[in-house]
């Protein structure tokens, strides 16, 4: 029998969907984050999920409103792990840690106190950032370059295993009656001295009981992949399509093995957004609210020139490639798209409604069934990414079992569109089923256990004198 697919949630409390908030019941006052982040940790942990993942953003402003909102003010990542890690005890803790400005032996005393006061639930996402206002965060004048950044991640690696190998697993004697507390010999430094990173060491932190962390990194330049294949354990992946997280898998898998790597040591996690429901309509009722709640630009651009350009009629008009004098250009926002209209929009337009049929059910004006299509509708679905998987318990399992026997993921970061209401129906529903089938449910006391990768062996390209990884 193949093994449980890795399945962890990723954890936004306003929503992963920009409209997210604005649906009937979801959490949308941050003052309200413990008890929603609670209820996520008990459902997550009740449904054997593998662990509760927690991404960052170094900066806010008010452009992300409209963009990304969950941006706009959220717990931080080692804060969130942390107030979960006493309320928990089986679920994995990860956090996000941006490398281009964290500080390397205070990232690693903070993750290997949380591995020690959660026996061993810790794993560590490592970024480097595109987010430029988050230079001026930390002093900084400008964000590093893509070279710059992964340079210095991967020497913050090295500092970050090191730092975990400070302690050998028997140096900490506590023999009472002789009175000896540790064995000097096991205490090593870290002296790591590179171009970007210089740490001496030792880790004022007892030895983590997975030793070196798991490693997930998030990104998708070619420097990024690099770094996943030869240090991650899991690679968070972009994957717009089945065939984009086939070729990545495949390439991440082929720069592993020639790396030294086994194929398998580094795992390929693709983030979902599945929109669960009872049945197939209740779920696509769902979609077709969410894309109605998006606001377009054209009613708020007077008073927010910061809007993002590609949420309006005219973005679809012109991506469309409809003439200047198109009536789409004037179009109320809200009405229905009749049959006529529709044949304006040529190919692109067919498919976009094609794709809106399939996640919320939505048809064009004047056919006999289903809920009108709006304007609003096709600008929300092309301006606003969302992998959508829709659906009762059946077709969100479907859509896992597809992904692993195509080799396109061997795990999910599972998105919620709102809190806590859409993360209930996915543990609720679609875990049972995705148990019943064996896509979920691994086992292991540590999380390293859980997600079965072997400990890292350690950076090849080592950045220091003395010390053997
Ligand atoms: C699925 C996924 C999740 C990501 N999550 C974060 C995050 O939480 N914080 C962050 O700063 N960057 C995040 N990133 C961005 C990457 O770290 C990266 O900076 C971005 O994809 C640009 O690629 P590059 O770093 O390879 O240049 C994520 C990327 C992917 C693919």
């Amino acid at each position: 029998m193949t093994e449980p697919l890795i399945i962890g949630a990723m954890v936004r409390t306003l929503g992963a969907y920009p409209s997210g908030w604005r649906h009937p019941g979801a959490h949308r006052d941050p003052a309200g984050d413990a008890a929603v982040l609670r209820r996520i940790a008990e459902l997550g942990e009740e449904a054997g999920l593998d662990y509760l993942f927690f991404g960052d953003w170094l900066a806010t402003g008010p452009d992300l409103e409209f963009r990304d909102p969950y941006l706009l003010a959220r717990i931080d990542p080692l804060s969130a792990v942390l107030f979960l890690a006493g309320v928990t005890s089986r679920i994995g803790l990860i956090a996000t840690v941006n490398t281009t400005y964290a500080d390397p032996y205070a990232t690693a005393r903070a993750l290997a106190s949380l591995d020690v006061l959660t026996g061993g639930r810790a794993g560590v996402n490592l970024v480097t950032g595109v987010e430029p206002r988050a230079a001026g965060n930390h002093g900084r004048d400008a964000h590093a370059d893509n070279e710059n950044r992964y340079d210095r991640a991967e020497e913050f690696v090295t500092a970050l295993d090191r730092l975990w190998d400070s302690w050998s697993a028997d140096a900490w004697i506590a023999d009472a009656d002789r009175g000896v507390l540790i064995d000097p010999d096991g205490l090593r430094e870290a002296g790591v001295e590179g171009a970007h990173v210089r740490v001496t060491g030792p880790l004022n932190v007892a030895r983590p009981p997975q030793g070196r962390l798991p490693i997930v990194h998030a990104g998708t330049s070619p420097r990024s992949r690099a770094l996943a294949a030869t240090e991650a354990d899991l690679a968070l992946i972009a994957a717009p399509s089945l065939a984009d997280a086939v070729a990545t898998r495949t390439g991440l898998r082929l720069l592993a093995a020639e790396a030294g790597r086994s194929p398998e040591a580094v795992r390929v996690i693709a983030p979902v957004l599945p929109v669960v429901g009872e049945t197939d309509a209740e779920a696509q009722a769902i979609v077709a609210r969410l894309l109605s709640l998006v606001p377009l630009a054209e009613e708020h651009q007077r008073s927010r020139p910061a809007f993002p350009v590609n949420r309006s009629v005219t973005a679809l008009a012109d991506a469309l490639g409809v003439a200047a004098d198109d009536p789409l250009r004037s179009a109320a926002f809200d009405a229905p798209v009749t049959a006529a209209e529709a044949e304006r929009l040529g190919e692109e337009g067919a498919a976009l409604i094609e794709r809106l049929a399939r996640i919320a059910g939505l048809e064009i004006s004047g056919s006999a069934r289903g809920t009108s299509l709006t304007w609003r509708h096709l600008v929300a679905a092309h301006a606003v990414p969302g992998a959508f998987v829709v659906g009762s318990a059946a077709s969100v399992a479907d859509h896992f079992e597809t992904w692993r026997d195509a080799g396109a993921a061997d795990g999910f970061n599972v998105l919620s569109a709102f809190q806590p209401a859409q993360f209930e129906a996915f543990t609720r529903l679609a875990a049972p089923e995705l148990r019943r089938r064996g896509l979920l449910g691994r086992e292991g006391s540590t999380l390293r256990e859980r997600l079965s990768v072997t400990p890292r062996v350690g950076s090849s390209r080592l950045v220091s004198s003395g010390v053997d990884a």
